[in-house]
């Protein structure tokens, strides 16, 4: 399938499963090298991440430790408005050495969110692995470790990205049509 149609909108094909595949097991095999003795804690950011997570996890070729977090909003008192809330750390993390996994960095916001809260648990280091990277987007300076696909500054699905709810089940990585 090379065009899917995902509610009203029309995608293409950008990243087929072999490449995402050979991909991960190139960053598997890195991230294996790199934390050998530092027994790490990998947190996996929900939703988009649970594919992504899932094939890396299994690729690592030391044994490591996993748990999944997800980033509530909900609408706080503050000016800005919506206050966005790490929920789900049931894990003590202090002193660990923790590799964040997501699917996608954009304006590097949702991030920058996810850095400050999981500091406060004062890990022993924090390191970040992405499948994907917009970097004409980005508008923060997080170093990220690991880096899948640097990809342009278009709205991309599959693979456990979606819009409004869904395309998360393709094995491909596709990119909106845009009819100029
Ligand atoms: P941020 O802009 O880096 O904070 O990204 C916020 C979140 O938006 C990501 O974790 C994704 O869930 C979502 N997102 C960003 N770009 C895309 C995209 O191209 N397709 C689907 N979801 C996206
Ligand atoms: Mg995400």
């Amino acid at each position: 399938m090379n065009r899917i149609k995902v509610l009203d909108k029309e995608f293409e094909i950008s990243i087929p499963s072999e490449k995402i595949q050979e991909r991960i097991l190139e960053m598997a095999n890195q991230i294996s090298a790199d934390l050998k003795s530092l027994d790490p804690v990998f947190i996996a950011i929900l939703n988009g991440s649970f594919m992504f997570a899932s094939d890396l996890f299994k690729k690592l070729s030391i044994d490591a430790q996993i748990t999944f977090l997800k980033l509530a909003s909900y609408q706080g008192t503050t000016t800005s408005g919506t206050v966005k809330q790490l929920i789900g750390l049931n894990q003590e993390i202090k002193n660990q050495n923790i590799v964040i996994l997501e699917d996608i960095v954009d304006t590097g916001i949702t991030l920058d969110t996810i850095m400050r809260q999981l500091s406060g648990y004062q890990p022993a280091s924090i390191r970040v692995a992405t499948l994907l990277y917009k970097p004409d987007a980005c508008k923060t300076d997080i170093p990220l470790d690991y880096i899948g696909f640097p990809i342009p500054n278009e709205f991309i699905i599959g693979y456990g990205l979606d819009y409004n709810g869904y395309g998360r089940k393709y094995k491909d990585i596709y990119t909106l049509v845009t009819n100029h």
